[in-house]
């Protein structure tokens, strides 16, 4: 077995026939049946797999902890993801494990994506405390199943959701391997490239309210259309954004209610995720103003922050020492090596994407690259251990 024959393995599952690439949602069928295959891989490796509190997976070297050396990601899925996003990671660290001397454990994060229930990296925050667990457990999927209710159903205890400081004392260090999200690597000739820093980013969710009604009887003038409002915030930020160097605004899911071509909508709900510096509160008052020059109501809720995050200097120069002359990169990417970060010392190593495109079905890794990356892995968690 090698990183490419355990990604191959992983395969189909969550194939989304609609729109192309992998839905792999937390506690859903296709989440499920990967952690049930990466339970029965890291056994085969003569590892003890066990699942925290929170529903994060452990498979366990040696003696749990204190000081392990940790290495993982997550097997959940944007909708209609690509391959590499998440599943790179805990492949990589499958093969590398064994390069470390001492405790040692491979962690799969859940719901690194935030795909199901809104808050990115939920199971990592959880573990770190930096999400309140009464919060967590009450959020909803878009069907209105709760995370207590997900979890319960997958055989956790949501009552006992939230800190762990058990579970966190044990990692002595955290190398997140990962797919590299955008362009970054591409004509630098090196496979692999040593994280930097995480730009800050956050998600925001606007629902306007107005006045279902009939698209042809309803004369322009008589309309109360949340529609209008929420399309001068998709163009708001975007105008917003690239004011500010670095920033990054998008609109990506965009919810009318009841969703009828005939019909005027009379809810819709959007989320925004801003990232690295958008003035948040400057699309906020676009909202505002254009609901109001429509008729509708708005609420604007923060659903997520984080703020920038860099990694420890002397893990990073303790990579750099070991894989030689690679590039050092910074990411627009969240990760949960981000949310450990202020807890232990954590370091992230990025995998050449060619197409420089990622949460899509093109995203991509070259097999030579995924092997490197692998390789790469365990010499680093090696000399870490020793
Ligand atoms: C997760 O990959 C994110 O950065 O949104
Ligand atoms: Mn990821
Ligand atoms: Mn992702
Ligand atoms: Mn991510």
């Amino acid at each position: 077995m090698n990183a490419v024959s355990l990604l191959a393995e992983i395969g189909d599952v969550g194939r989304d026939r609609w729109r192309g690439g992998y839905s792999r949602h937390v506690f859903e069928p296709a989440e499920t049946e990967l952690r049930e295959w990466f339970t029965e891989q890291a056994r085969r490796r003569g590892l003890d797999v066990e699942t925290d509190r929170n529903g994060n997976l452990w498979a366990w070297s040696g003696m749990p902890g204190p000081g392990a050396v940790v290495t993982g990601s997550h097997l959940d899925s944007v909708p209609g993801g690509g391959a590499f996003d998440g599943p790179l990671g805990v492949v990589s660290a499958l093969e590398a494990i064994h390069a470390v001397r001492g405790p040692a454990a491979v962690v799969v994060f859940a719901e690194e994506e935030g795909g199901r229930f809104g808050v990115p990296c939920l199971g990592s925050r959880l573990l770190t405390g930096s999400i309140d667990a009464e919060r967590a457990v009450a959020l909803k999927d878009p069907a209105g199943m709760s995370v207590a209710e997900a979890a319960r159903s997958a055989g956790l205890d949501p009552a006992r959701f939230g800190r762990d400081d058990e579970a966190l004392s044990r990692i002595g260090t955290f190398v997140e391997l990962h797919v590299e999200q955008g362009r970054g690597l591409v004509g630098l000739g090196s496979p692999v490239a040593v994280g930097s820093t995480v730009i800050a980013h956050g998600r925001w969710r606007f629902s306007f309210s107005g006045q279902g009604n009939h698209a042809g009887t309803t004369s322009m003038a008589d309309r109360r259309d949340p529609m209008l409002p929420a399309a001068e915030v998709v163009s708001a930020a975007r105008r917003v954004a690239c004011r500010a160097e670095g920033a990054r605004a998008t609109v990506g899911r965009l919810v009318p209610r009841p969703g009828g071509t005939n019909v005027i909508a009379s809810t819709v709900d959007l989320w925004l995720d801003a990232r690295g510096g958008v003035p948040v509160d400057e699309i906020v008052a676009v909202a505002r103003e254009a609901a109001a020059a429509e008729g509708c109501a708005v609420t604007v809720v923060e659903e997520s922050a984080s703020g920038e995050v860099t990694f420890d200097a002397g893990l990073r120069r303790a990579l750099r020492s070991v894989l030689g002359d690679v590039p050092e990169l910074p990411t627009g990417a969240g990760h949960d090596a981000a949310i450990l970060a202020p807890h232990v010392p954590v370091a992230m190593l990025y995998v050449r994407n060619p197409t420089g495109i990622s949460h899509a079905p093109e995203e991509f890794a070259e097999d030579a690259d995924v092997e490197y990356g692998a390789r790469a892995l365990a010499a680093v968690l090696r000399d870490l251990s020793t």
